[in-house]
């Protein structure tokens, strides 16, 4: 992957920065066009508001409306309010909330793993796309879970994460389920979309001591976005990362 110099984003950490490279690439290939983006559990606009600083028209819809509070609050600081719309809504009611074909790209962040029916989900963000409309899908992983609860010495949950079907550690879990790579791309395939990429992020920037990932932030980011496409190192990065496209 392209090195992280500028380029991958906004506001690009660790933590962001192979999404935000993954995005990039998708606003140059449509170079010039204001884009129209739903955000689906786009939270406090992490996302919404550096795209609609870019000149994007950028619709946020998520159930918190105290996520929705702080996103306009961020609009309006960054001067793009009229660019940013903010709209309360469950994702499992999406297809209500969307017109077909309207979107050139959505991004469904961190959202499925805590929706009730994700293939529902995919199904309207994938109807809410227009032919050849892009979509970001983050995901958690469920590698990365069990390697986690192992090393905490909780090898009960690991053992549960890895043997259940959802890639839940039991009903105490706060998500719902967890994802492998080839799991999630079957999700988005049964949708019709056509998974161009996937990537891991955050391989790396959970499992470093606080002060390694201070000391260096950029050697970091430039390491993540190294590993980030690459097995064994991208299936147990903490997310992963699905670009994938409607057909046109
Ligand atoms: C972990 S945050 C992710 C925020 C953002 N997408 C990001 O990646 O930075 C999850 C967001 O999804 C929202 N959310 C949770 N359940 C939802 C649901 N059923 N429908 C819509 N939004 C939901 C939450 O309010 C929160 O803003």
């Amino acid at each position: 992957m392209e090195r992280s110099r500028n380029r991958a984003g906004p506001t690009a950490g660790a933590r962001t920065a192979v999404v935000w490279t993954l995005l990039r690439q998708e606003l140059d290939r449509q170079a010039g066009r204001s884009l129209t983006v739903l955000d689906i559990g786009g939270g406090t606009g992490g996302f919404a508001v550096p795209l609609a600083e870019a000149g994007h028209e950028v619709t946020v819809i998520d159930a918190s409306p105290d996520a929705l509070a702080a996103l306009t609050r961020r609009a309006a600081d960054a001067g793009v309010a009229a660019r940013v719309r903010a709209v309360q809504g469950d994702g499992d009611a999406l297809a209500g909330l969307t017109e077909p074909g309207e979107a050139d790209l959505v991004l469904c962040h961190a959202v499925l793993e805590v929706v009730e029916d994700p293939a529902g989900v995919v199904a309207a963000l994938a109807t809410a796309l227009r032919p050849g409309g892009a979509a970001s899908v983050l995901v958690a992983g469920r590698a990365a879970a069990v390697l986690g609860r192992a090393m905490n010495g909780h090898l009960d949950q690991a053992g549960a994460l890895l043997a259940d079907p959802d890639g839940r550690a039991g009903p105490r879990d706060n998500l719902r389920r967890r994802f492998d790579a080839d799991g999630a791309a079957a999700l988005l395939g049964a949708a019709d979309l056509r998974v161009e990429q996937i990537h891991g992020v955050r391989v790396l920037a959970d499992l470093l001591p606080a002060a390694v990932a201070d000391g260096d932030p950029q050697a970091l980011v430039d390491l993540e976005l190294a590993v980030a496409a690459r097995p064994p190192y991208r299936d147990i990065a903490a997310q992963l990362h699905l670009f994938a496209r409607r057909a046109s």
